[in-house]
């Protein structure tokens, strides 16, 4: 049987992740895999988690199970994060939510619920998304198929060519979106902009499934909610996949959460009945231990201060390091081509590079960046804007003059 099977290429990011650890040089610079990391290079275990687990551990009395509909205070807390606290959808009974496997096992099982209501149902993606979109919504069986997005030449967002293409989808299709900080390019709707996206979808009858990992990281923990939380306000239906790897630093313990808004109190119960089966055929019951920390922030107002203070400061170091970067940049290029990352906004930008200049910036200055050229500014230390820059500039210049 095994014999069949052909080898697998590598995962786009995680393929980065095993090259640069393989790498030998002492100066390497890891800006692939979109982790946090704070100025010394470590991805921390953030204050509030680590008092929260000592508690868990503390106090639990049981390893029995948690059943598929996972953590309920846990559960409760992200609706808040995500909604608000008073959001009138919640009150009202049309809110559901199911913790999950990190925001990939919200992904798929978003998937598989669409499918399981309409088999043929289109998923749209924007035009670049998160490499492992397509595979996760793909392997539910439903059709991927994309929407303009981003204007790489201006590093800003297509968006009259993004809802020119979502006014032709059929009724029912599915939009995928990123509430914010877009992985990869790092450019946001504004505002006004999700206005008239929150207009046409519901004038066009489409369903939008909102990928929402870096809520914090951006402009601010509410400000990153405010899109989701006007579909939420405009639209009958409405999926959104939780992820709290980024801003609970929780990566390695999975922690996710997909939230279902329902056109009535019954039919979101419904929903949660068949997310519940979704869970149970897959994966039967979500891992306990990273929602238990987050549900005992949740639980202590001191800690809650303690983890809205800590991501601030993540976010204000990633925010302020995209000035400098920018500016070393056109130091280094003598151009504006990449005035965008000074402006955009998350852990991201998509430099726009090409792949031989990918390759070259790994292979002549040991700089890891994801193969479509998105660089994890999250990664970066003050120390390295200078080099990374300059390498940057390096390659260019090699380009241009072999080219
Ligand atoms: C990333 O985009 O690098 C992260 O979300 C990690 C992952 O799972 O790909």
């Amino acid at each position: 049987m095994f014999t069949q099977l052909g080898p697998q290429p590598p995962d786009a990011l995680l393929g980065v992740l095993a090259a640069f650890s393989a790498d030998p040089d002492a100066g390497k610079i890891d800006l692939g895999v979109g982790v946090y990391r704070d100025a010394t290079g470590t991805t921390p275990v953030m204050a509030a988690v680590r008092a929260a687990e000592r508690d868990v551990l503390a106090r639990q009395a049981t390893k029995s199970y948690v059943g598929a509909a996972g953590n309920r205070a846990f559960a409760a807390f992200i609706e808040e994060l995500t909604l608000g606290a008073a959001h009138p959808a919640r009150a009202a009974g049309r809110v559901v939510t199911l913790q999950t496997p990190g925001g990939c096992g919200a992904l798929r099982l978003a998937a598989d619920l669409i499918a399981r209501i309409e088999r043929s149902s289109r998923v749209s993606v924007s035009d670049p998304t998160w490499p492992n979109h397509v595979p996760l919504i793909g392997g539910a069986g439903l059709p991927v198929e994309v929407y303009p997005y981003y204007d790489a030449a201006s590093g800003t967002i297509a968006f009259d060519a993004m809802l020119a293409t979502l006014a032709r989808l059929p009724s029912g299709s599915i939009v995928l979106l990123q509430a914010s900080c877009h992985n990869p390019t790092g450019a946001d709707l504004d505002p006004a902009q999700w206005q008239a996206l929150a207009e046409l979808l519901g004038r066009r009858g489409l369903i939008p499934l909102v990928d929402l990992a870096y809520q914090g990281l951006g402009d601010g923990l509410e400000a990153d909610a405010a899109g989701v939380r006007l579909l939420a306000d405009r639209l009958p239906e409405l999926l959104i996949a939780v992820s709290c790897s980024k801003n609970f630093g929780l990566y390695r313990e999975r922690v996710g959460a997909i939230i279902a808004l329902a056109p009535t109190a019954a039919a979101a119960t419904t929903v949660m009945g068949h997310l519940q089966a979704l869970a149970r055929r897959m994966y039967s019951m979500p891992p306990d231990h990273g929602a238990a920390i987050v549900a005992a922030i949740a639980a202590s107002p001191a800690y809650r201060a303690d983890w809205l203070a800590e991501l601030e400061s993540m976010r204000r170091r990633v925010t302020g390091l995209r000035a400098p970067l920018a500016a070393a940049l056109r130091e280094a290029t003598g151009g504006r081509r990449f005035d965008f990352v000074g402006t955009q906004r998350g852990m991201f930008s998509l430099l726009g590079l090409e792949p031989a200049q990918v390759a070259a910036l790994k292979e002549q200055h040991h700089i890891y960046v994801a193969p479509d050229s998105r660089a994890n500014v999250a990664g970066l230390a003050e120390t390295q804007v200078a080099r990374v820059a300059a390498a940057i500039g390096a390659v260019l210049r090699a380009g241009a003059a072999h080219g």
